[in-house]
């Protein structure tokens, strides 16, 4: 059933205010999710914070089934965070790591895990392979294929859909190739999650970071990560505390057996109820139909983009997402951004599709080229799209 953009444009108070095209950064939560945040922090209020998490206790165990179908995997394998770097870290650095092996990683990766992974290679001794992008800009599988036959792969990481550039990696591929050569996959899905189905089983993913904010329309400070049962046992946490394990012997311990794992105790029940509720929410609309409304609204906004002179539309790959980037000749990024909050029309900047590696990965101090990045939601409507269009075509 298509979306009823009025009903959840009624759920939705932000719209009211702003022309919101910055979901790649944070959405605006809807109804459902804000009262189930300030309906537990209010509990925590009158009765105590220890007291409101035990008479949420269902709802707070419902949240891990609820991560757990929207991306079709076990509540067992599913661990809660504060956000998606963490949580993506919180299995990478538990990675027993053989020395001298390889990490192949795509060249869209996020710049924090290329961070995190760096660190990871100075530790361990370890060659980081950037792979080639294909001639649309997204992953080479060939590349993959090759350096996967060459062997001594420790691990693959790949960035689904990158900050900044439109596309959606090829995941269920790289997936498939790992899998045929018993290499780890690890997926950053932080910007896939929310606008558009994932299945752990058909990406072939054994590791899986989201985070809440973004399209998934979670409270800010929310995150998941999936592990594959499999491999739980292989992954012992680089951190523990008195919920990831429990003493066992004179001067033992033993590490929790799911994926809560990966997770420390104290955090924010009110966070955890409302990145929950998010997840019914996208579940109840269906994956898919909020898949097809944001690429329909995207496509619109590049053509409408494309018919404006000075525009240029940076966006590459063969299936594109709710991401748009696009520059306008003679305006700087940063300043069309505060030009159009002005306007109440909020967007981000980020750095160029063709210059974001580079810049991240060859560690010149250079700061990359910005263009915009405008990012669309199944709440906006064609209006909003043809709002910032009219002020663009102004603009030129
Ligand atoms: C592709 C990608 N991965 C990971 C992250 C990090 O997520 P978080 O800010 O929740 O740590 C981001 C955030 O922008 C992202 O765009």
């Amino acid at each position: 059933m298509a979306i009823d953009v009025e009903a959840v444009r009624r759920q939705t108070r932000g719209v009211l205010s702003v022309v919101h095209l910055n979901h790649a950064g944070s959405s605006l939560v809807s109804r459902p999710v804000m009262d189930a945040v300030v309906g537990h922090l209010r509990r925590e209020e009158e009765i105590g914070g220890y007291e409101a998490a035990e008479e949420a206790a269902d709802r707070l165990e419902g949240v891990y089934s609820s991560v757990a179908r929207l991306i079709g995997a076990g509540p067992n394998e599913i661990a809660l965070a504060e956000n998606g770097s963490r949580a993506w870290a919180m299995a990478v650095y538990s990675f027993p790591f053989v020395p001298r092996s390889r990490l192949l990683i795509g060249h869209t990766e996020y710049a924090g895990n290329v961070l995190a992974l760096r660190q990871l290679a100075r530790r361990n001794d370890l060659q980081i392979v950037v792979l080639d992008d294909d001639p649309h800009g997204q992953v080479d599988v060939a590349h993959l294929q090759r350096e996967l036959d060459r062997g001594n792969v420790a691990m693959v990481a790949l960035t689904h859909v990158p900050m900044a550039n439109g596309l959606v990696n090829p995941a269920a591929e790289v997936g498939r190739r790992c899998r045929a050569a018993g290499v780890l996959f690890v997926l950053d899905a932080c910007q896939s999650v929310g606008q558009m189905p994932l299945d752990v089983q058909a990406l072939g993913c054994d590791v899986l970071a989201g985070t809440g904010r973004k399209f998934l329309r979670g409270p800010r400070g929310t995150a998941f990560l999936y592990v594959r049962a499999s491999i739980l046992e292989r992954l012992e946490p680089a951190m523990l505390d008195g919920h990831s394990a429990v003493p066992a012997g004179a001067e033992g311990f033993e590490v929790r057996g799911d994926a809560r794992r990966f997770e420390s105790w104290e955090t924010s029940a009110a966070g955890r109820l409302g990145l929950g509720r998010a997840v019914d929410y996208a579940l109840a609309l269906g994956l898919d139909v909020v898949q097809e409304r944001v690429v329909g609204l995207a496509e619109q906004l590049r053509c409408a983009l494309a018919a404006v002179p000075a525009v240029t539309v940076h966006d590459r790959g063969i299936n594109r997402c709710g991401i748009v980037t696009f520059s306008v000749k003679g305006s700087d990024a940063r300043n069309l951004r505060t030009w159009l909050a002005d306007r109440r029309i909020n967007v981000s900047v980020a750095p160029a599709p063709s210059t974001q590696v580079d810049a991240v990965l060859t560690g010149t101090g250079q700061g990359p080229d910005m263009v915009v990045r405008a990012s669309v939601h199944y709440y906006n409507t064609e209006t909003e799209i043809q709002r910032l269009v009219g002020f663009l075509r102004g603009t030129s």
